[in-house]
């Protein structure tokens, strides 16, 4: 059992997170998200351009859904009964103090004295919460076979010293660190694929369906590029990468179709009233901050509703 897999699954989950919303509760979008190749530069590798839009209210209520299906009531209801000044003191103090995990909580009610019941109270259930999640993870990751694990474990690594030491234009370290990376997961037992695909349905096209094949084009053209600066034509690669999207967007509704579908915990109607502004809050608060990074534009159209981000 092995940290690091929860690190791949949060991060995928985290970029799941992210395209959720843009999926499927955006109304009327021909195409909420464009991923393109760009042949116009003569290179082989892809580069990402996007434009999105999305109705505030829908987005609000999507995260409203989330948070009243996954957390726990009595933790929202103990929150949000608090004063705004006692939860702002308290979202204050996770910040400064979250990453010290051994005394978050005596951190916590030292500096919200006011709110040191509350606090109290959040945080056992937290890790009451925590414990229960983490429980089902770690059954996930035991069903992962080895070969696969180790496949995982050892692109993390290589992709973490690559980042740390800011290597990814060094095509020696590439062929010593990310090329057998590659490979590992081009060498993974057919047999062991097929486990993992019988456990979780979801991923058989990749691991032995349709798309396997296109997965291991782009795997191998990977590899190719960092060792021969060549690979397949385009046309072989962009089909790939199609192909890919396309099973990419199958599991995303699947995904969200089961969020959907979760049930949502009852909560007070003053309660449900305060989850709702304080995350129509967050979302404003994250969007205003995306206007921040230069290469992005953000429109802001309250009047009708609708919040666009485009390169
Ligand atoms: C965590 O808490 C224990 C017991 O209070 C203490 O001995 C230890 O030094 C603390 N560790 C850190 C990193 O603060
Ligand atoms: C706590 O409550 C007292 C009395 O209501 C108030 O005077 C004080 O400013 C509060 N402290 C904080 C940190 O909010
Ligand atoms: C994890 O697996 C064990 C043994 O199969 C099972 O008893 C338990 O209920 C599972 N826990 C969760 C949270 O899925
Ligand atoms: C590139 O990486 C190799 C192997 O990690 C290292 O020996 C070399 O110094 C690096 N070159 C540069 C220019 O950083
Ligand atoms: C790189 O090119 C050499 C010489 O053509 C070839 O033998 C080798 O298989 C190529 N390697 C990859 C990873 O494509
Ligand atoms: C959706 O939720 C309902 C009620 O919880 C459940 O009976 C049903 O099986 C779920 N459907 C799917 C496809 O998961």
């Amino acid at each position: 059992m092995n940290s690091l897999n929860f690190l791949v699954v949060f991060v995928l989950g985290s970029a799941l997170a992210l395209s959720w919303p843009w999926t499927k509760h955006v109304i009327n979008q021909k195409s909420p998200a464009i991923i393109e190749f760009d042949s116009a530069s003569g290179s082989n590798w892809p580069s990402v351009s996007f434009s999105f839009s999305l109705k505030f209210t829908k987005l609000q209520k999507f995260f409203t859904h989330i948070v009243k299906s996954y957390v726990d009531s009595d933790i929202l209801i103990t929150f949000f009964q608090l004063p705004m000044s006692q939860q702002n003191c308290i979202e204050h103090a996770l910040m400064e103090n979250w990453q010290n995990m051994n005394d978050t909580l005596d951190q916590m009610m030292e500096m919200c004295p006011n709110a040191s019941d509350a606090i109290e109270n959040i945080y056992y259930e937290v890790i009451a919460e925590m414990v229960e999640y983490g429980q089902e993870f770690m059954n996930i990751s035991d069903s992962i076979p080895a070969s696969i694990q180790d496949a995982i474990q050892q692109l993390v690594t290589a992709t973490m010293t690559l980042q740390t030491e800011n290597l990814f234009q060094n095509q020696t370290a590439l062929q010593e660190l990310l090329v057998p990376a590659l490979q590992n997961f081009l060498q993974i037992p057919q047999t062991d694929l097929q486990t993992l695909a019988n456990e979780y349905p979801i991923l058989a096209p990749i691991l032995t369906g349709n798309d396997q094949q296109s997965l291991e084009i782009l795997i191998q053209s990977a590899i190719d590029m960092i060792e021969n600066g060549t690979t397949y034509n385009e046309g072989t690669i962009q089909n790939a990468y199609d192909q890919l999207t396309q099973y990419l967007k199958f599991f995303v509704q699947q995904i969200l179709y089961d969020i959907d579908n979760a049930t949502e915990d009852n909560l007070p109607s003053n309660i449900n009233h305060a989850l709702k502004q304080y995350i129509g809050n967050k979302i404003a608060k994250c969007f205003s901050k995306f206007a921040n990074f230069p290469f992005l534009k953000v429109t802001i159209d309250q009047v009708n509703d609708v919040y666009e981000i485009s390169t």
